[in-house]
């Protein structure tokens, strides 16, 4: 099985592991006591906090009354760091500092946009399968008129991989675009090392969405930590909530985005600001402005939590590896024509993201079922022809026996 698995992946993962279940139900107890009854399907919308994020969320408060103005010498010479190192061993980079924080990711998508300078043509190379956030500014950079975008078709799935690597390869590109695992399907998008070698110029600005991959799928990103940016965030799968996202900067490039906030150059900022517009020379260089860093201490117990617990990415990726089978299990029991092996769109169960995607009828049918298992405790989430069912810490195998489709 090894050989064939994609590169993300790192090697641990194949090592001999225990038969035990774990439940980690009780590191949730908050949000599952707030909305008991239901069976959480859409932790890849919006993972469920786990309760030591309560705790931060107030020590936030605590720190902002006790310091005041003087926090933010505080929060980055101690808080920052850390969340940077912790992202930095689960991704195994060697450079923390070159993790810089957002709100959002677009926001950091839009600045390294504004690296090239402003109104020069752009040839940018993405799939249809990227979310919102990038499908729709890069339709929007499109309306300028000197924006190329092409957009490589995920499906059919089994030969995505070939064909993504010869668009890598065909020309110059400006800048490529890609996920790590499609938001619209689950399928995990090759790994760098399979077509990185092919991008013809070497000042091609070169983005991974990983949204769907951090905290989910084991990620091993030091081969790639200086020349691709790697993009993801707190809400779905590292389980802090809205407000905590990040960028991995390549280390050792040059980056000065026209949009550009002051916390960019922080270090500088008692010198004479004026000439040329001066930018740190780690990931802060894509930093924004002011912030709440509340988000930044949620997702800091949280990885807290997983030392604390063994939640490597590698142990979490084996559990929610048996959740999907137990739930196959109980789709195949169900026997739906719509929600079944033959309809989840897949390219391969073992890179396989932390949910399924099925795809049925049309926008209507979809949207009927996924209110009919809503009514019945099971929360879906669904997008035109597609239902999706995530998978959680927080569930159990047995949890998928509430299932009904009838
Ligand atoms: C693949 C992917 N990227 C990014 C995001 C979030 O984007 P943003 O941080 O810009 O809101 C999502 C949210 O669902 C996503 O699925």
């Amino acid at each position: 099985m090894k050989g064939g698995l994609a590169p993300f992946f790192v090697d641990s993962f194949f090592e001999d592991k225990e038969d035990e279940v774990t439940m980690y139900k009780a590191l949730y107890s908050r949000f599952l006591a707030a909305r008991p009854g239901l069976l959480h399907c859409a932790p890849h919308s919006h993972y469920y906090w786990p309760d030591v994020t309560r705790e931060a969320q107030l020590r936030y408060w605590d720190d902002a009354a006790s310091m005041a103005d003087e926090k933010w010498g505080y929060l980055f010479a101690e808080r920052v760091p850390a969340v940077q190192q912790g992202i930095a061993k689960i991704l195994n980079v060697s450079s923390p500092q070159q993790i810089v924080f957002a709100p959002n990711t677009h926001e950091l998508l839009y600045r390294a946009i504004s690296t090239f300078r402003y109104g020069r043509p752009l040839a940018v190379l993405t799939t249809d399968s990227e979310f919102h956030s990038f499908n729709r500014q890069s339709r929007r950079l499109e309306e300028r008129g000197n924006v190329e975008v092409v957009r490589v078709p995920t499906e059919p799935f089994d030969s995505f991989a070939a064909r993504w690597r010869d668009a890598v390869t065909g020309r110059d590109w400006d800048m490529i675009f890609i996920s790590q695992v499609f938001y619209n399907s689950g399928v995990a998008a090759p790994a760098p090392s399979t077509w990185l070698d092919q991008v013809q110029n070497d000042d091609a600005l070169i983005m991974v969405d990983g949204y769907h991959g951090f905290g989910a799928i084991p990620t091993d990103w030091s081969a790639y930590e200086d020349r691709v940016f790697y993009l993801a965030g707190a809400y779905k799968y590292a389980q802090a909530g809205e407000g905590c996202c990040f960028a991995v900067v390549p280390k050792g490039r040059e980056f000065r985005p026209e949009y550009t906030g002051w916390f960019a150059d922080f270090g500088s900022l008692a010198k004479p600001q004026d000439g040329p517009v001066g930018y740190a020379v780690d990931g802060m260089c894509m930093a924004g402005a002011t912030v709440d860093l509340s988000a930044l201490y949620r997702l800091d117990a949280v990885l807290q939590m997983w030392e604390r617990e063994g939640l490597t990415s590698v142990r979490v990726h084996e559990y929610i590896r048996e959740l999907q089978q137990a739930f196959l299990v109980r789709i195949d029991a169900l026997g739906d024509a719509r929600v079944n092996r033959q309809t989840l769109l897949e390219n391969g169960l073992e890179t396989h993201g932390h949910f399924f995607t099925f795809r049925f009828g049309d926008a209507q049918q979809v949207s009927e079922l996924a209110a009919h298992l809503r009514e019945r405790g099971v929360a879906t989430d669904f997008r035109n022809d597609r239902l999706r069912f995530g998978f959680a810490l927080y569930h159990n195998a047995e949890d998928y026996q509430q299932i009904e489709f009838e």
